[in-house]
C-alpha cells in the first residue's frame, strides 16, 4: 500500500510517524517533507502548494490514498484534481475547504445552519464598514476574508484601531485579495479549544479536544505565532461541550453544506471559544491544526490508514477509533526571533536522547545538512510525552526538551499550566 502526504511541518511529521505504525505497513511519501519524515517515509521535492507536480507525481505512481496537510493546497483544488484522476484524497474538495478559506462563507453557513458564532457583518467598502463599526461594542474583531496565515485577524481595543484595520485590508490591501472582503464581528469572552471531526461527508467522529497556545511568550504574552505547545485531553471541553460540539455544531454544517451539493470529507478542525454564553465557533479550517495534531493524533490507539480511508470513502464510523487512555503534551521548540525574523542552519543535538526519555521529537522546520540535522524554520522542533494525566505527560515533555539543543531555541515553560486549575 502507497500513501503520499502532502506538507512539511510538525503536524505532517506526526501525521507520517502514525501511519508508518499502521499494520498494513504502507509504503509512505512525503511532498516535500523534512528531515523527521525522512527518516520513515521517502521525500519527494515537490512543494505542498504545486498542485499540477502533486498530481503528476500521483498519475504515474497511483498512491493507494493522498492525506493533504495544509490549507493552502485544499483551497487551490488538489483535492478534486487528484479525485478527478480516480484517487482517493483525505481532504476536503475546493468548495468545501471554503469554510476556511473565506470567513465569510464560513459566517454565513453556520448563520444557515443555525450553528453558534460571534454576531457579525460583511464588506468590501471601508466607508460601509467604518459605519458599521457602530453595531459593535469595543472591543471588536476586524477579519480579512481570504487565507492569510494567521495573520488576517485584529481585536481592535479602540475605534481607532478599527478603523485602521479596516483601511488597512481594504484600501490599502494588506492581505491582497485575501483582504478584499472583510468581517466584522463581536469579540467573544472566554477560553479556546480544538476540535477535530473526521467527517466522510454525513458521518462524523470527534477526536479530544487540545488546548493551542497561540503566544510566543509564557503567560499568553508577545505576539500571536503558528502556536508554542498543545495538550489532550482539554478539560475545559466536558463530556456536554463535545456532544454539543458533534450535534449543534459539525453534524448541522455538513448538512447545511450537502444541501448545497458539497459534501464535506476530511477534518473539519472547529475553533471554539467557550465561556459565559456557552459553545461558540470562531472560526472552521478545513485540516487538521498544528501543534494539536502532535497530541491529538499519537492519541489514537487505532490504526490510521482505515479511519482516513474511511473519511475517503463515505464509510466512517465509531468503532474504527480507539483512543490512548493516557494525557500528551507536546512542547514547541522555536528558533530565537520567532515570530519575527530568525536564523536557520542551526545545528540540533540530542534528538536521540530526547526519544530515549519515551519521547516522541516531531520535527516542523528542520533539515538535513552534511550528515547533521540543523535548524529550516521558525518553529523547529516540537516534542510530545505522554502521561498518565496531564502533569505527568507535562513533566516527560520538558524531561525531553531538556535534552536538545541549538544556539538561541526558545520555548514555553508553562504549556498546559492552564488546564491543572481544573484537575
Ligand atoms: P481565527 O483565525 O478566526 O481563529 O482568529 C484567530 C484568533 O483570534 C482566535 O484563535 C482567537 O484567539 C481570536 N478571535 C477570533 N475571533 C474572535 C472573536 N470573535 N472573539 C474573540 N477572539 C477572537
Ligand atoms: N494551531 C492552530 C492552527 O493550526 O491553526
Amino acid at each position: 500500500m502507497k500513501i503520499l502526504v502532502i506538507g512539511n511541518g510538525g503536524r505532517e511529521h506526526a501525521i507520517v510517524w502514525k501511519l508508518a505504525q499502521d499494520s498494513r505497513q504502507p509504503q509512505i511519501f512525503c511532498a516535500p517533507g523534512n528531515a523527521g519524515t525522512a527518516a520513515i517515509a521517502t521525500n519527494l521535492s515537490i512543494g505542498a502548494e504545486d498542485v499540477p507536480a502533486i498530481v503528476a507525481w500521483a498519475k504515474a505512481e497511483h498512491p493507494d490514498l493522498v492525506v493533504v496537510g495544509p490549507e493552502a493546497p485544499l483551497c487551490a483544488g488538489v483535492t478534486d484534481a487528484l479525485e478527478a484522476e480516480g484517487l482517493k484524497v483525505f481532504g476536503p474538495s475546493q468548495a468545501a475547504a471554503r469554510l476556511e478559506g473565506s470567513k465569510s462563507f464560513s459566517k454565513e453557513v453556520m448563520e444557515a445552519a443555525g450553528v453558534p458564532t460571534a454576531r457579525f457583518r460583511v464588506y468590501t467598502d471601508s466607508e460601509k464598514a467604518i459605519g458599521g463599526l457602530d453595531d459593535f461594542a469595543l472591543p471588536v474583531v476586524i477579519k480579512a476574508d481570504g487565507l492569510a496565515a494567521g495573520k488576517g485577524v485584529v481585536i481592535a481595543q479602540t475605534r481607532a484601531e478599527a478603523e485602521q484595520a479596516i483601511h488597512e485590508m481594504l484600501d490599502e490591501g494588506r492581505f491582497g485579495s485575501a483582504g478584499a472582503e472583510v468581517v466584522i464581528e463581536e469579540f467573544l469572552d472566554g477560553e479556546e479549544a480544538s476540535v477535530f471531526a473526521l467527517c466522510d461527508g454525513e458521518h462524523v467522529v470527534l477526536l479530544p479536544a487540545a488546548q493551542d497556545h497561540k503566544r510566543v511568550f509564557d503567560h499568553d504574552e508577545g505576539p500571536n505565532t503558528g502556536g508554542m505547545g498543545a495538550y489532550t485531553p482539554a478539560p475545559i471541553a466536558t463530556h456536554d461541550v463535545m456532544v454539543f460540539t458533534k450535534e449543534k455544531i459539525v453534524l448541522p454544517v455538513l448538512q447545511e453544506l450537502r444541501r448545497r451539493g458539497i459534501p464535506y470529507k476530511g477534518v473539519l478542525f472547529c475553533g471554539l471559544m467557550i465561556g459565559k454564553r456557552g459553545v461558540n465557533v470562531l472560526e472552521f479550517n478545513c485540516r487538521f491544526g498544528d501543534p494539536e495534531t502532535e497530541v491529538v493524533v499519537p492519541s489514537i490507539a487505532s490504526d490510521f490508514v482505515p479511519i482516513l480511508m474511511a473519511c475517503a470513502e463515505g464509510n466512517l464510523t465509531d468503532d474504527l477509533v480507539s483512543l490512548r487512555a493516557e494525557a500528551a503534551t507536546t512542547i514547541v521548540m522555536a528558533a530565537p526571533g520567532y515570530p519575527g525574523s530568525y536564523p536557520k542552519g542551526l545545528e540540533i543535538t540530542g534528538l536521540e536522547e530526547a526519544e530515549a526519555t519515551g519521547c516522541h521529537v516531531f520535527h516542523a522546520g528542520t533539515a538535513q545538512k552534511d550528515g547533521k540535522i540543523v535548524t529550516a524554520g521558525g518553529r523547529v522542533l516540537t516534542v510530545t510525552a505522554f502521561g498518565k494525566d496531564l502533569r505527568d505527560a507535562v513533566g516527560l515533555a520538558y524531561e525531553g526538551v531538556s535534552k536538545i539543543h541549538f544556539e538561541g531555541a526558545h520555548y514555553r515553560k508553562d504549556i498546559a499550566a492552564k488546564a491543572f486549575k481544573y484537575l
